[in-house]
């Protein structure tokens, strides 16, 4: 069975790191498809995992729609402009290719450097999460902004929501077009809604997303905290549902029928010792079994998690399924 790891490059990587040291910031290393390339491939080489995933991040779409962030420094982003009228919302454009040639020229340059020795994934956040932080306009612990928009002045979060989701499909068409052959939607802030509001809000819009894509390259949805509505995420038009650690996979394969699965670990087994990580791992892929099923953690990996565990995991895995 595959395996590979959400945020695989990044901290945990000593040449990651080292990039780091030689840019000004994220952004830059985002921006520079020879750094984003480097910084995606090292994933493959040191930790042997089977896909490559594209080193960027969700929140180009909103800069593609004409909202600047930055990256700070062990904080997160922090947008200068929040949306919060209907004024904010026209005056965003819906992005167009010429907005992320770079995230594009790295896939291609990627995709060469690859040589097909794995598949290269290319993702973006959906578009609830890409509105949560367009509004908020930076992390939070209830996004109370966000939701106040959704309960306050429903038409007007739809008009945005919409405009995102016009832009992301663009986005991730332009991706499948440079190389990126599986696409991933991370719905990182989808449990912190009720299962009325994510149905209003966020399953919708990913499923005109996977309407528009499902048909050109698989794509994963990953609906971190929002199995509560697992019997409506069945019927979108997605050929993989990733799954965070709340969710027993015996659940997921009755209330998911048809659909392949990603995950589970938690993230945090990953800081025990080598013999509860085998233990652990292994006990995961029994319950799913081979048929269907990409091995991966229930979110991404944490930056101070040790790479030799993260590379115990993924060995684990292989020696499971006999590689
Ligand atoms: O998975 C991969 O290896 C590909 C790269 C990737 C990054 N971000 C690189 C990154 C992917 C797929 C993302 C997605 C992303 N970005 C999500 C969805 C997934 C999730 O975690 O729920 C979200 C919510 C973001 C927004 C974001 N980017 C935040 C909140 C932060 C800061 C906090 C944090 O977790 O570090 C980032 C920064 C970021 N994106 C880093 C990396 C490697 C860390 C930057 C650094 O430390 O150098």
């Amino acid at each position: 069975m595959p395996v590979w790891l959400m945020r695989q490059a990044g901290r945990i990587l000593p040449g990651y790191r080292k990039l780091r040291e030689h840019v000004k910031d994220f952004k830059e290393l985002v921006k520079t498809p020879a750094l984003a390339c480097e910084a995606t491939l090292e994933p493959v080489s040191l930790l042997g995992v089977d896909a490559a995933i594209i080193f960027s991040d969700i929140l180009v779409v909103p800069e593609a729609m004409g909202l600047d962030y930055e990256m700070l420094e062990s904080k997160g982003p922090l947008f200068e402009k929040t949306i919060q009228t209907q004024k904010d919302i026209d005056a965003l454009r819906i992005g167009a290719t010429e907005n992320w040639n770079y995230v594009t020229d790295a896939i291609k340059l990627t995709k060469s450097e690859l040589n097909g020795k794995v598949p290269l994934i290319g993702f973006a956040g959906s578009p609830w999460t890409i509105f949560a932080y367009m509004t908020e306009g930076k992390g939070s612990k209830t996004f109370s902004v966000a939701k106040r928009m959704l309960y306050s002045q429903p038409e007007m979060a739809h008009a945005l929501l919409d405009k995102i989701t016009k832009t992301t499909i663009q986005y991730l068409k332009d991706q499948v077009n440079a190389g990126a052959q599986i696409v991933q939607i991370f719905d990182s802030w989808g449990g912190i809604l009720s299962p009325e509001s994510y149905e209003e809000f966020s399953l919708p819009y990913i499923a005109k997303i996977c309407d528009e894509l499902n048909s050109f390259v698989p794509v994963i949805a990953f609906p971190k905290g929002a199995f509560f509505s697992a019997k409506k995420i069945a019927k979108i038009n997605c050929s993989v549902v990733g799954l965070d650690w709340t969710v027993d996979a015996a659940d997921a394969r009755s209330l998911l029928p048809g659909k392949s699965l990603q995950g589970n670990l938690d993230p945090c087994v990953l800081y025990a010792d080598p013999s509860v990580i085998r233990m652990k791992t292994q006990k995961m892929l029994e319950q799913f079994g081979a048929k269907g099923y990409i091995a991966n953690l229930g979110h991404g990996v944490y930056p101070d998690i040790p790479m030799d565990n993260v590379k115990h995991f993924i060995d684990c895995v292989k020696q499971y399924s006999g590689k």
